[in-house]
């Protein structure tokens, strides 16, 4: 669910959820932007894994909407002198700030946020579980090429370790989009595509979807996948291009892919729509707990 009390996972997201702050959202991008708004509010970043767009969106937005940052650093925290993670964030929710954005290499981690503290968490990535702004901003790109088209959408790369594919599964699906998962010959592959009920598509067919999304290998999480990275030739004439990033030029995507801006990619979009979701994010939160936008 998309409440204004943070957001853990993507899957209990409902269509009529993502249209109704899809159709919100663009109406607020076409607005003039009220940059350092004070809501007063005062925000953590907690980031156990690197991050470049998630973090500085989220962090961007904010302080355009007038949040005060905390930035835990891993490596500044008594966690490196025994604390438990339960302590730490039982320690930070009784200072009272207003909410949390956490990532974590642990599937499940931002749950367990949840349980030790009241304040609000947005889920920034836990594992290979669930990335729900991702998904969300994800969704939004697509929304805004056309609200009414129901893609066909096929997933390229190391989809079985994925966060971002399975928060895209959750979003797309209740978008009504059509899904599939590129056939790799790979057990981990087969074993997610069945686990999620995807049909399998040869790489040869990637040319007949609208949308190709194309995914990193996950070496953090022990990841020794291989494959040939996706070429230009193989999508189609209209055939659009998604990567959440970062992008991994000569192992997911090929050298003729990397032009971003160009009309056949999104990953552009995604960037600039990470921006923008996040900071309607901040401002629903602002408006549920200071009564403010
Ligand atoms: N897509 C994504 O989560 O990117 P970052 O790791 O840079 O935040």
């Amino acid at each position: 669910m998309i409440h204004s009390a943070g957001l853990l996972s993507s899957d209990k997201i409902k269509k009529a959820e993502l249209v109704s702050f899809y159709a919100d959202l663009e109406q607020e991008i076409q607005k003039p932007v009220r940059s350092r708004v004070d809501m007063g509010l005062v925000g953590v970043l907690a980031f156990f894994e690197p991050s470049t767009r998630t973090r500085v969106s989220f962090e961007k937005a904010g302080l355009d909407l007038g949040v005060r940052w905390i930035h835990l650093k891993p490596e500044d925290l008594s966690l490196q002198k025994g604390e438990s993670y339960e302590d730490t964030f039982k320690t930070l929710s009784l200072y009272r700030p207003d909410f949390l954005v956490v990532r974590h290499a642990m599937s499940g981690f931002c749950d367990l946020v949840q349980k030790w503290t009241e304040l609000p968490v947005f889920n920034a990535g836990d594992g290979s579980r669930d990335h729900p702004t991702q998904g969300l901003l994800d969704g939004f790109s697509l929304f805004r090429r056309n609200r009414s088209r129901k893609f066909t959408i096929a997933f390229f790369g190391d989809v079985s370790r994925s966060r971002v594919a399975r928060a895209d599964i959750h979003v797309f699906r209740a978008l009504g989009y059509k899904l599939f998962v590129t056939d790799d010959g790979q057990a981990a592959t087969r074993l997610f595509a069945k686990a999620f009920g995807l049909k399998l598509i040869a790489r040869s067919q990637l040319s007949r979807m609208d949308v190709v999304v194309a995914l990193r290998v996950q070496k953090e999480r022990g990841s020794e996948y291989v494959m040939q990275p996706l070429r230009r030739r193989e999508l189609g004439a209209k055939t659009l291009l998604m990567h959440p990033g970062p992008v991994i030029l000569g192992q997911d995507l090929s050298y003729d892919l990397c032009d971003f801006s160009a009309n056949w990619s999104l990953i552009q979009d995604q960037v600039q729509n990470g921006y923008y979701v996040r900071r309607k994010l901040i401002r629903d939160l602002s408006v549920r707990l200071k009564g403010t936008a």
